[in-house]
């Protein structure tokens, strides 16, 4: 079973592809909506969920775990990896931003723009994985009302169309715009009406899926095939509200969504997931 872990929803954008790509493959998707979003957060908080939501999959029986979040990836994946995908162990940690500077880098002609959360964008991930494959520059801009407006299901509206055009203002003379946050692929038509049409708009997260299956081609031991394969879907908050909102994202109904919480310092599976009214004493 592939883990496949996110802020919130966004992730499921990639899942989507990766679902598309690999239909044999058991997956468990975990996203931590009731703490999303993680952009604005400080990276040794981001930190802690991504050990929390990791080590959750790891208990799930995942031995490979994909990082769909461009936040997490930028500032957490090499932490991860250094914990979690030691040589000895049998579980591994995949992110997305290597292989979203590798595509970029593969259809820009010179100039990338990014759009993505203010953690990424401060990261500065993508300036050094896109330096590492060529002599392309990189010019961001962080675009913290993108994903709340998404989340709203504003994705389609005049709002969101004024917001990218100001957030585009300041990446100038761009031949590619990189989707640099999992919410984004969502704006497709108002990035369609916005987005001057010399400017190739690119959503990193079918590529991701391929390198994805490069990578089980090439480390077959991390991930056994059951059939049929079976799909699961952990959140925290309110799981009817994720399964409600998700469906945008995933393009398809969601498997039951199961409700996990915070408790003391991991998260656990709840067995309700009835909101308490009024006090409650723990
Ligand atoms: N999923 C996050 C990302 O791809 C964005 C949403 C958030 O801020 O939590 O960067």
């Amino acid at each position: 079973m592939i883990g496949v872990y996110d802020s919130g929803y966004g992730g499921l954008t990639v899942l989507r592809h990766i679902r598309r790509l690999l239909p044999e493959r058991s997956t468990c998707y975990l996203g931590d909506s009731g703490r999303a979003p993680y952009g604005g957060r400080d990276v040794h908080t981001i930190l802690d969920f991504a050990e929390q939501a990791v080590e959750r999959l790891f208990d799930e029986g995942c031995h490979l775990v994909v990082v769909a979040c461009h936040t997490v990836s930028c500032v957490g994946l090499r932490h991860l990896q250094q914990r979690y995908a030691r040589p000895d162990s049998d579980c591994r940690v995949l992110g997305v931003a290597i292989p979203a500077a590798e595509i970029a880098t593969r259809t820009s002609r010179g100039r990338i723009g990014l759009l993505a959360t203010e953690t990424t964008v401060a990261s500065g991930t993508y300036m050094t994985e896109v330096a590492k494959l060529g002599s392309h520059t990189v010019v961001s801009r962080a675009a913290g009302l993108l994903a709340p407006l998404i989340e709203e299901g504003w994705e389609d509206t005049e709002l969101a169309r004024d917001a990218l055009r100001r957030y585009l203002a300041d990446l100038p003379d761009i031949d590619t715009l990189l989707l640099g946050c999992t919410h984004y692929p969502l704006l497709h038509a108002a990035l369609a009406d916005v987005v001057p049409s010399e400017i190739t708009v690119l959503d990193p997260a079918p590529f991701v899926a391929e390198r994805l299956a490069d990578w089980l081609r090439r480390h077959p031991g991390f991930d056994t095939i059951a059939a049929p394969p079976v799909h699961r879907m952990l959140c925290t908050g309110d799981p009817s509200r994720f399964a409600r909102h998700g469906r945008r994202f995933l393009g398809q109904p969601l498997p039951t969504v199961e409700a996990i919480a915070e408790v003391g310092g991991r998260l656990a599976l709840r067995r309700s997931d009835r909101t308490p009214m009024g006090q409650i004493v723990r």
